[in-house]
């Protein structure tokens, strides 16, 4: 069993150099299923989420090679439809994206239901309403998910009831390759949306409004492969962000988009933390005081729902009580009962933590209970007194590339150590 094990005290000083985007790369590396050609992929993050999607896809036939350092070549073309390991499926929530993909070329998809952090239901309504609105037949239960279309998916009209990330990415997996033209409307705006269509594009697609709540997709006949590297993460850049100002340190972090970071720059401002713009950094000066704020997460621009756990800590030592609400999913504070085993002064009222600041924070063994939170668990003991360990690390490691050795050239005192079982 693996811990990470923080000696908290020291403060981040230094330059962290920001990967791509998890949550970009896993669409587009699903999004090559659409694709009978090679794609290579660059700035792709060493993460486990990652390798299992590619190794979903090796599985299924597809010949995927890592040719350089975060440069991956995958070529679809021969992968065989609704082969996928149903084993590897339910680990991780991006692989729901073989559904449209698979759908979009070949016109059916079988896939197991996936798995994914747990924040309370996550269902997949929008999802099949999409399929379903471009002519598919969805036969889903908690097991399996499959789709049928006897002459492949219509281009049609899709509004969205609320805005849902994952069923936009992928209705527009499925739509790219349709007869026809579709809207989707209420649409997602995540930068990785942007991302999307735009890897899309570059293979051919007609993809118009990723960005906006309108996006429009022309059908074409086939996509061709490209070359083509993902964006920054500005979550992992975030974490990185509230790090420093939690430690009262000065941190750049680089490879960054300043655009895409404005909710949580300006949330932390509101911190007394000092963030300097340039056109691909950002430099990040903690204050020794922090002040109080109140936070409430939104799909984009608003502040995300995957920033919430660190900023709580960062809260956590703040000057007066702070409010935090969730606003995207229906259980996220999961988290909260290991920052009370530290010293965190917490309640949780339904979507609403009330956190009185200014607690000392102490080391503890303490569990990450999922991917943010666990990575908020490290931020905690950062900043706590003594030894803190942290168990079930591979929930960080999904997500976060190399968390323990960009830490550590910032000056933390953090360690990978691993337990017999
Ligand atoms: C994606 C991200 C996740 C992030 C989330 C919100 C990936 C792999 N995951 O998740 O890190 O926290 O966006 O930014 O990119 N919902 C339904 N029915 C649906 C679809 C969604 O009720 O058919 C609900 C969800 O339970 C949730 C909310 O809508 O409460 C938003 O979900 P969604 O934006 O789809 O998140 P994901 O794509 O699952």
């Amino acid at each position: 069993m693996d811990k990470i094990v923080v000696k908290g005290g020291a403060s981040l000083h230094g330059s962290v150099e920001i990967s791509g985007m998890k949550n970009a790369a896993l669409p587009i590396i699903y999004a090559c299923v659409l694709v009978e050609d090679k794609c290579i992929i660059e700035n792709v993050p060493d993460v486990r989420d990652v390798a299992l999607s590619l190794n979903i896809l090796r599985d299924m036939g597809a010949t995927v090679n890592n040719i350089a350092k975060n440069t991956v070549e995958i070529d679809c073309t021969n992968l065989k439809v609704g082969t996928s390991r149903s084993e590897l499926v339910r680990k991780i929530r991006a692989s729901y994206y073989l559904l449209g993909s698979e759908f979009g070329r070949f016109g059916r998809s079988s896939v197991a239901y996936p798995g994914g952090c747990d924040f309370g239901g996550r269902p997949i309504d929008q999802h099949i309403k999409g399929f379903e609105s471009l002519g598919g037949t969805v036969n889903a239960n908690c097991d399996m998910v499959e789709i049928t279309a006897e002459d492949g998916p219509r281009g049609a009209n899709i509004f969205f009831d609320f805005v849902t990330v994952g069923a936009t990415i992928n209705v527009m997996l499925a739509a790219v390759l349709a007869e026809g033209t579709t809207i989707i409307e209420n649409a997602a705006r995540e930068p990785h949306i942007v991302d999307l269509a735009n890897f899309l594009n570059t293979c051919g697609a007609r993809v118009s409004g990723a960005g906006t709540d309108v996006i429009k997709i022309k059908g074409v006949t086939s996509l061709h492969g490209c070359t083509y590297a993902i964006i920054p993460d500005m979550i992992e850049a975030g974490t990185y962000m509230i790090a420093a100002a939690a430690t009262g340190g000065c941190v750049r972090l680089t490879n960054v988009i300043p655009k895409h970071l404005e909710s949580v720059s300006s949330k932390l401002e509101e911190t007394g933390a000092v963030v300097d713009e340039y056109d691909d950094s950002v430099v990040v000066t903690g204050r020794d005081t922090i002040r109080k704020a109140n936070v409430k997460t939104h799909p984009y621009p608003g502040f995300p729902t995957d920033m919430q756990p660190q900023m709580a800590v960062l809260l956590t030592l703040a000057n007066g009580v702070s409010y935090v609400s969730e606003g995207v999913y229906e259980k996220r504070f999961r988290y909260v009962d290991e920052l009370l085993k530290m010293g965190a002064a917490i309640k949780v009222d339904g979507r609403t933590a009330v956190i009185e600041g200014g607690k000392p924070l102490h080391g503890a063994d303490v569990v990450a209970v999922d991917l943010r939170a666990g990575v908020a668990m490290i931020i905690a003991a950062l900043c706590a007194e003594g030894t803190t360990e942290i168990s079930q690390i591979h929930l960080i490691e999904r997500g976060y590339d190399d968390v323990v050795g960009k830490l550590k050239s910032l000056g933390a005192d953090i360690e990978k150590v691993s337990y017999p079982d």
